[in-house]
């Protein structure tokens, strides 16, 4: 079947029930996309389809309807994403497991929330767990990415 990803047309032959997130990794070398726990709880998976945040992991190929965004294609090699580019300034990564996912589950946020409150992003971010626990600079880097969006 046909992918986009990251603006690349891919043809893969797998089978319709593999999780999107075995094919970008495996049949594609994508590995921004983690897996954490299969079972669409943690979000460390969080890809874009169409733009909107899915948990890849829990996502057959088949039923993939539009195209794929991993954090490898959200900004590109000359400009970061306004999401990347706060999440550097905050340094919010630790061992940085899950940030690839709460990145992805960020910037779908901000592109239907340009302005979020505290109680927006807690909604939003809910899904995405960090073990180390880096959820305050979290909150922090997402309002600075808001605030450079809307200045755009
Ligand atoms: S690996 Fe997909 S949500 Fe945890
Ligand atoms: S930075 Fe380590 S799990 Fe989130």
């Amino acid at each position: 079947m046909k992918l986009t990803v990251n603006g690349t047309v891919h043809v893969v032959d797998v089978e319709g029930d593999m999780p999107l997130l075995w094919v970008l990794r495996d049949e594609l070398g994508l590995t921004g996309p983690k897996y954490g726990c299969g079972v669409a709880a943690c979000g460390a998976c969080t890809v874009h389809v169409g733009g909107v945040a899915v948990r890849s992991c829990q996502t057959p190929v088949s039923a993939v309807d539009g195209p794929v965004t991993t954090i490898e294609g959200l900004g590109s090699a000359d400009e970061l994403h306004a999401v990347q580019a706060a999440w550097l300034d905050h340094q919010v990564a630790q061992c940085g497991y899950c940030q690839g996912g709460q990145i992805m589950q960020a910037a779908d946020l901000l592109a239907a929330t340009p302005d979020p409150t505290d109680a927006d992003i807690d909604a939003a971010m809910s899904g995405n767990l960090c073990r180390c626990g880096t959820y305050p600079r979290i909150r922090a880097a997402v309002k600075t990415a808001a605030k450079t969006l809307r200045e755009v």
